[in-house]
């Protein structure tokens, strides 16, 4: 990562920080812009007395927000959520997202669907005009269903990988327990139906397109400014 990205991630890190007002129950995404974004949250837990309850969407992101002194809560104790925040790994102009390169999309997309808000933190190089021409989509998957599934999104068009582990031999096992396949398709260029027929493909659990969940989406740009990107309501 480049040092203008690493500031940019800081920079919208820090602007969602600044959103979250006492008493919230408040989201915490997964990834190194997430990561920024709970150590600022921290931060303001440690220096103003900000009182919160965080859920966090993976073991990565509950680790961190202990250490940094972020109380911690569960969608059964506080199932509706004020806001929400997560990195991307893709945007397009429709504010739809690719989100899961550390496989954390399930559970995130399970606690981005009961806030209020649901922030996405980028720098510029994850705004695309098509979604899927430079990363692959994560998808998270029952072990005994990874051929089917394979074939299955070779007729899609895709190219399916199993995802496999750096320090461990074998596949990377989600914090469920579930093994991860990255299809890198040509172009995604109908969101929707990759949704319809993936959650209808029995053995997939969930995968990493967001639809209409984005309510807005913070870039942080090479320059330093943070452009703040709202979805329209109608
Ligand atoms: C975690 O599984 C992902 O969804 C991340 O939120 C996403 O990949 C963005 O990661 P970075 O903020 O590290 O780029």
């Amino acid at each position: 990562m480049s040092d203008l990205q690493k500031a940019a991630k800081r920079a919208v890190g820090q602007r969602v920080a600044s959103m979250i007002a006492p008493g919230m129950v408040v989201g915490l995404g997964t990834g190194s812009t997430a990561a920024l974004a709970i150590e600022a949250l921290g931060e303001r837990v440690k220096k103003e007395g900000l009182r919160i309850l965080g859920v966090p969407t993976s073991f990565a992101s509950e680790r961190l927000a202990r250490e940094v002194g972020i109380e911690l809560t569960t969608l059964d104790q506080h199932p509706d959520l004020d806001i929400a925040f997560d990195g991307a790994d893709e945007v397009d102009p429709n504010l739809t997202v690719i989100k899961g390169r550390g496989a954390a999309q399930t559970r995130e997309k399970i606690v981005a669907a009961q806030a209020k808000q649901f922030i996405v933190l980028v720098d510029e190089s994850k705004m695309v005009d098509v979604l899927g021409t430079k990363m692959p989509l994560p998808i998270e998957i029952v072990p005994m269903a990874a051929t089917p599934i394979m074939n299955k999104l070779r007729q899609m068009g895709a190219e399916p990988e199993l995802r496999m582990g750096l320090k461990k031999d074998g596949p990377v096992v989600s914090d469920q327990g579930l093994w991860i396949l990255d299809a890198m398709f040509d172009k995604i260029t109908n969101p929707e139906h990759v949704n319809t027929v993936l959650l209808h493909t029995p053995g997939v659990v969930d995968h990493g397109l967001f639809i209409g969940m984005a309510t807005e989406v913070l870039v942080g740009k090479n320059d330093g400014t943070v452009e703040r990107i709202v979805r329209a309501t109608h």
